[in-house]
């Protein structure tokens, strides 16, 4: 019960990461700002809190865009009267491709909502963290964050490279506050991030079944196993622990060229 009382702020808390991060909160005794683009998956995430006897606020927000992202934590003060904890999570993997044939359109779209949009919730929450005394901020980069390279995700991976860097610098800066910030930065987890509308729900599993096979850890992580890492970065546990970048990846990108497998399964025999 590590945030008993407390306001927890999440971005795209209707599912996947925020969820799990808004339900493990509420587990331990916060009351949550749930805000999302898609208010159906909200309404459910808040319904799941309130049945946990804990108070929940729905709120319709876009991170991109700057007013949307001013009224939303003037929504969860007017409501909450405070503020402890704001969970940047709102995040899009964009269409890809390679960069000389991206159509500009989709670089500015995956910046805009993962790089300014953590940019604007962070903005936003500083001047009501401080006036609450409030806790930390946790956001969310990536192992693609300075880990892991991918081969057609040249935008995703420069927003979250920015958000490890905006993350450093807010930590300096809010600091002589008391107030923490740290990045979460998960490998493969099984969300509808990286669903396509072309797939089918049984290629859907089998793609995670098959990347299973080459985690070291023998597993693709699941929401619950980045909430832990958020909520233990935004608990007083970790309260010598700011500007930091928490890799939650099983293992994934320990692999290299020189001890990657053949083939798909990894190969452990030790006797
Ligand atoms: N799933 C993974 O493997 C993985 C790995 C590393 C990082 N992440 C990051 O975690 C975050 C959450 O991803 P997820 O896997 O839960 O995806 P998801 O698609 O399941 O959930 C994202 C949520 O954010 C909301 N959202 C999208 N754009 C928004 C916007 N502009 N404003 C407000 N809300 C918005 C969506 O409606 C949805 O509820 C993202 O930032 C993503 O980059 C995910």
């Amino acid at each position: 019960m590590r945030f008993t009382d407390k306001i927890v702020l999440v971005t795209g808390g209707g599912q996947g990461l925020g969820r799990a991060a808004a339900l493990r909160f509420a587990s331990e005794g916060a009351d949550i700002a749930i805000a999302d683009t898609r208010l159906d998956v909200a309404h459910a995430t808040a319904r799941d809190i309130t049945g946990m006897g804990r108070r929940a606020l729905v709120i319709s927000a876009d991170v991109s865009d700057e007013g949307e992202c001013k009224r939303m934590v003037e929504k969860t003060m007017a409501h909450f009267k405070r503020l402890d904890v704001t969970f940047t999570n709102a995040g899009i993997i964009g269409t890809g491709g390679i960069v000389a044939n991206m159509p500009t359109e989709n670089w500015d779209q995956v910046i805009a909502v993962n790089l300014r949009g953590t940019f604007l919730t962070c903005k936003y929450s500083i001047p009501a963290l401080i006036a609450s005394e409030g806790m930390s901020i946790v956001t969310m980069a990536s192992s693609m964050a300075g880990w892991d390279t991918s081969l057609t995700g040249a935008a995703y991976m420069a927003s979250k490279e920015g958000v490890s860097g905006l993350t450093r610098s807010l930590a300096l800066q809010l600091a002589p506050y008391g107030i923490r910030v740290n990045a979460v930065c998960p490998g493969v987890i099984k969300t509808r991030l990286s669903f396509r509308p072309d797939q089918t729900e049984e290629e859907w599993e089998t793609h995670y079944e098959r990347f299973s096979q080459r985690i070291p850890l023998r597993r693709v992580g699941v929401p619950e196993d980045v909430a832990a890492a958020v909520a233990f970065l935004a608990s007083d546990e970790a309260r010598h622990i700011t500007g930091s970048m928490l890799l939650i990846d099983g293992g994934q990108t320990l692999q290299s060229w020189s001890n990657a497998p053949d083939d798909d399964a990894y190969p452990v025999n030790i006797r």
